[in-house]
């Protein structure tokens, strides 16, 4: 399975801070931010991703993350030219799809916890699409599902005025190769844009769309406003100097995911001791040994 990491757009809601650089560039604690999306799809087992940004914003990407190879993955990368959607990415991607089934996670989603690698992973080969619920109290700034009693999903609808449950799709989707075909094919909704919500409506219209909730253990931050970013990185700072865990690294999934050796993973993790980051990937090692 192949994977996109969507790191465009204008970050209006952080200006000045995104400015002139880019949101996903932003610091989350100790590591720039596109490093949590970026392991989480290397903890679902997908090795060759594509990250797409602005024309302005690419070559920092470029610049800061390479080839993907000491990580013993491929990056590759594209521009987005305007921020037409998120559902874009799968035509910009087409190429780099090609017969493949394709993960989309959004540059600034940030997921963690004890299992997920391990949901992530069943559910990198679907047939169909696959989201995910989760409960928040704020619904309706997201894509909010609607479901009957018997726990079916009956409706999807992006950022409604009245949300018709608490359940929102946080940015990590799975589909089947079909995806490129529906994403060509759905309008620009009124606000402009190829909405990823109308590429799942059509999943679900066609009996193919697997909605299973992200339970209450995992976290998903929110990034979008300077309160959500200091929280965010609060909340790694907390986890990781008080448990000793390292979360989006992506020299430790690397690691972790058996892409890299114990070797290799030294030899990236030394000249990253200065700061301390390196110690701390090191210390993991310790632990495990
Ligand atoms: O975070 C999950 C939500 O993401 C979903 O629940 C919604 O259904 C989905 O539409 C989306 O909501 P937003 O409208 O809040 O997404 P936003 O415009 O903030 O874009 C998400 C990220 O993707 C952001 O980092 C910018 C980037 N982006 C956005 C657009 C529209 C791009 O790279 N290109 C784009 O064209």
């Amino acid at each position: 399975m192949k994977g996109i990491v969507l790191a465009g757009g204008t970050g209006s809601r952080l200006h000045p801070l995104t400015l002139s650089v880019s949101k996903q560039l932003m610091p989350i604690y100790d590591k720039p931010m596109v490093y949590y999306p970026l392991s989480t799809l290397m903890y679902a087992g997908i090795q060759e991703i594509l990250i797409i940004s602005t024309p302005k914003d690419l070559p920092l990407f470029q610049e800061l993350l390479g080839d993907g190879k000491k990580c013993g993955c491929s990056f590759s990368y594209a521009v987005q030219d305007a921020p037409k959607g998120l559902a874009e990415a799968f035509v910009i991607g087409e190429e780099f799809i090609g017969n493949d089934k394709v993960a989309l996670i959004l540059g600034d989603n940030v997921f963690y916890g004890a299992g997920l690698a391990k949901l992530l992973q069943s559910n990198n080969n679907p047939d169909g699409g696959i989201i995910y619920a989760y409960r928040v109290n704020d619904p309706q700034r997201y894509g909010v599902v609607e479901f009957d009693e018997s726990g079916k999903v009956i409706s999807i609808e992006e950022k409604p005025k009245v949300p018709k449950s608490n359940y929102v799709v946080p940015g990590i989707y799975f589909y089947d190769n079909e995806v490129v075909s529906i994403a060509k094919t759905i309008q620009p909704s009124s606000r402009g844009e190829l909405e990823i919500t109308d590429v799942n409506k059509e999943y679900l219209k066609k009996g193919k769309l697997n909605v299973s909730i992200l339970d209450r253990g995992t976290a998903w931050l929110d990034t979008g406003t300077f309160q959500a970013l200091m929280q965010a990185s609060q909340f790694v700072e907390v986890i990781e100097e008080r448990q000793g865990l390292v979360i989006g690294s992506l020299e430790l999934a690397a690691f972790e995911m058996g892409y890299i050796s114990k070797t290799e993973f030294i030899e990236l993790a030394q000249p990253l001791t200065k700061s301390g980051y390196g110690n701390k990937l090191l210390g993991i090692l310790n632990k495990e040994v």
